[in-house]
């Protein structure tokens, strides 16, 4: 198989391209360090400092059996995408997940705003186009987010749902109605893709993914191959990850709100564990597939409190603190998101327990001078 990898010094992107070396795909995998240089605005490091990019995948190349080939491009060009494709091309699978992923960073300012529109939407534009020109037959796979759906009074099915009007009926895209504008351009890049699959017969799966949590990496490896991003802080840092480095900090479990705004988990491992089932199953021609890609639901509250009674057991005591919620959401609402498809596709769910929360720990403890307390707070406000 040979696999475009797009975004692949990110959080998900590097797990997945160790994953697809293992599996002997052949690989090619961009990125330009997009998110290193937003980080480095603002000031941000993650947990451990990785080496860059080019840098830790000379290592992999060199380690590694399958064929492995990393490339800095700035996808957001439309010559450097239709480029890639043709001196690289065709490819069975094009992997979509440069984004800016952050809602928090895109709610900062006019700029962060704008910076995250024109980069996501951009990149899916010239991927779809490149892909339209180059390689039809390729199977795309982008991450989407569960945050497209928002919060509906009603079930969240996967991605589509059946309207009857007057009389008939037809499938339509289940309703969007995001909470932040990092979320409106995830609902933009689902329609171009819906688009291009509706005008250009493509193939592509979507996975409406919910917050990930999780390391699927040994942060102590020497040669920084094994190694993953792992961000703490108020703009990057998922909100699990953000109490466990929280509960290892001694600082409190900072919930927004109420705390009982409820939103769909998953593990990394099973991310990936999703990134390639998806592969290894592809969508037909002129199909879009949609996925939800959750294996737990949980609010906000429950989540702090597997944190602080899994901190105990490593003589933390944190306690739980309400703060003003800086973002315009429902704090008290109905949830009930369907995600059994992808079970189907064979994903058996990792579950978030004690067990899996001690793991988490272990790791994080080791780099605990490394926490700067001062980003658990950075106070971007939605109002
Ligand atoms: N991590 C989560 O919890 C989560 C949840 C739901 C959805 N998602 C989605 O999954 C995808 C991957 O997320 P992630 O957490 O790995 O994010 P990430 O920021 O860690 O990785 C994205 C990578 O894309 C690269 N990139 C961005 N713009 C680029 C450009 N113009 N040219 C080249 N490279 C560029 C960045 O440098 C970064 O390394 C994103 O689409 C995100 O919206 C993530």
């Amino acid at each position: 198989m040979r696999i475009l990898l797009l975004g692949a010094d990110g959080y998900l992107g590097w797990p997945l391209a160790l994953e697809l070396t293992k599996k002997n795909c052949e690989v090619f995998a961009v990125d330009n360090g997009f998110k290193r240089d937003m980080c480095a605005s603002l000031k941000i490091n993650p947990l451990i400092c990785i080496k860059d990019f080019l840098t830790r995948s000379s290592v992999l190349q060199a380690t590694c059996k399958a064929s492995f080939q990393a490339l800095d491009v700035d996808l957001s060009n439309w010559e450097n995408v239709n480029t890639l494709f043709l001196e690289y091309g065709p490819f069975d699978t094009v992997y979509q997940l440069a984004e800016q992923p952050s809602a928090p960073f895109s709610m900062i300012s006019g700029s962060t705003s704008l910076k995250t529109l024109s980069n996501n939407v951009s990149i899916t534009n010239n991927v779809l186009f490149a892909m339209a020109t180059h390689c039809p037959d390729a199977h795309l796979i982008h991450i989407g987010t569960m945050g497209e759906y928002g919060t509906p009074n009603i079930d969240i099915e996967e991605g589509w749902l059946d309207i009857k009007h007057k009389g008939k009926s037809d499938r339509f895209l289940f309703p969007r109605q995001a909470g932040s504008v990092y979320h409106t351009s995830k609902i933009m890049t689902t329609d171009l893709i819906w688009f291009a699959v509706r005008n250009w017969g493509l193939s592509a799966t979507e996975l409406m993914q919910g917050p990930v949590y999780g390391l699927l990496s040994d942060l102590d490896d020497k040669n920084d191959v094994g190694q993953n991003h792992y961000y703490y802080d108020e703009i990057f840092g998922t909100v699990l990850n953000r109490f466990v480095a929280q509960a290892v900090a001694n600082h409190p479990l900072t919930v927004y709100g109420k705390g009982e705004q409820k939103r769909g988990f998953i593990n990394i491992i099973d991310s990936i564990q999703c990134l390639m089932l998806a592969m290894q199953q592809p969508a037909e021609r002129g199909q879009l597939r949609i996925f939800n890609q959750i294996t737990e639901t949980f609010s906000v509250m429950q989540l702090a409190q597997k944190v602080q009674r899994a901190a105990r057991a490593f003589d933390f005591r944190v306690r739980i603190e309400r703060t003003e919620n800086p973002r315009v959401e429902s704090e008290d609402h109905y949830y009930n998101p369907k995600y059994s498809d992808l079970k189907k596709l064979g994903l058996v769910p990792t579950p978030l327990t004690d067990n899996a929360l001690s793991q988490m720990f272990n790791s994080i403890m080791r780099h605990r001078s490394s926490i700067d307390v001062s980003k658990f707070r950075m106070r971007v406000s939605w109002k």
